[in-house]
């Protein structure tokens, strides 16, 4: 836990009851316990908005985070809960961010969670990242490991990461835990140099709980001790403070073959 100890995780579907995260209160402080032992100390809670199931109002998820608060309190579990969300590229998602900067991951607007659909790449993404970024808001793309489009080619987040736009993969792709391909895509991403922070976007108890020790020590033989750190602790701690873009520890590629190379083949067989 000493390599995360006091880390903001800016992914996550802990509010309960308002979405495909914890299904009551009592999973959320499971939840809450959990990413207290793994070393968090803050939770950015980052409900789904326009997933096409779920459109989380601002109100429920403050009503579900202070219910929550109130229970971490009682059971003694010191983790602090801020609440964002985790916006589906949409067109209508600069003027809810606009009319509802509360939703950004530091809370002023300055750094969105965005989330692709699975299947593909929407054409209106690139236009929609530059638009972002020209007036002011960092799109922080959510998971694209996941994305079909990005399996196929990750080459294609290069274009993405030059509009301005960072990446946030998730701890359980790095460590395998959500499948060989999902890992392997993780892994390259961070290789070549476009990863800027890792998250749980932990779900549930016994589906995607969070859990980032295992996933630290592989970043650390990705990109060494500092690199990982910017990952886990740095990187997510500016966003949430909405600092400066230009603080951001940029990622770096690392070198082709050697660790990386030998390591990937590992863990795909
Ligand atoms: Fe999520």
């Amino acid at each position: 836990m000493s390599g995360v100890a006091g880390m903001v995780d800016l992914h996550h579907h802990i509010l309960p009851e308002v979405d495909d995260g914890a299904r009551n209160l009592d999973e959320a402080v499971q939840l809450a316990r959990r990413a207290v032992e793994q070393g968090i100390s803050t939770v950015v809670a980052t409900p789904h908005v326009f997933d096409g199931v779920h459109d989380v109002e601002r109100g429920v998820a403050l009503a579900a985070a202070d219910r929550l608060r109130d229970a971490l309190a009682l059971a003694r579990v010191p983790l602090e809960i801020r609440v964002a969300a985790e916006l589906r590229v949409d067109e209508r998602l600069e003027q809810r961010l606009r009319e509802e900067p509360g939703l950004s991951l530091d809370g002023h607007g300055r750094y969105a969670l965005i989330e692709l659909p699975h299947e593909s790449v929407p054409p209106f993404l690139t236009p929609l990242l530059f638009r972002m970024r020209a007036h002011g808001t960092v799109p922080v793309i959510a998971h694209p490991e996941r994305n079909l489009g990005v399996r196929g080619n990750p080459e294609i987040t290069q274009q993405w990461v030059e509009f301005g736009a960072m990446l946030q993969i998730t701890a359980a792709a790095l460590d395998g835990a959500l499948g060989p391909v999902i890992g392997r895509t993780a892994r390259h991403l961070l290789a070549h140099g476009r990863v800027h922070l890792v998250a749980t976007d932990a779900h549930r108890i016994d589906r995607r709980p969070p859990h980032v020790a295992a996933a630290f020590e592989i970043a650390e033989r990705v990109v060494g001790r500092d690199g990982a750190h910017a990952l886990f602790m740095g990187n997510p701690a500016i966003v949430a403070r909405s600092g400066s873009p230009d603080a951001v520890v940029a990622p770096v590629r690392v070198r082709r073959g050697g660790l990386v190379g030998w390591f990937d083949r590992v863990r795909s067989t």
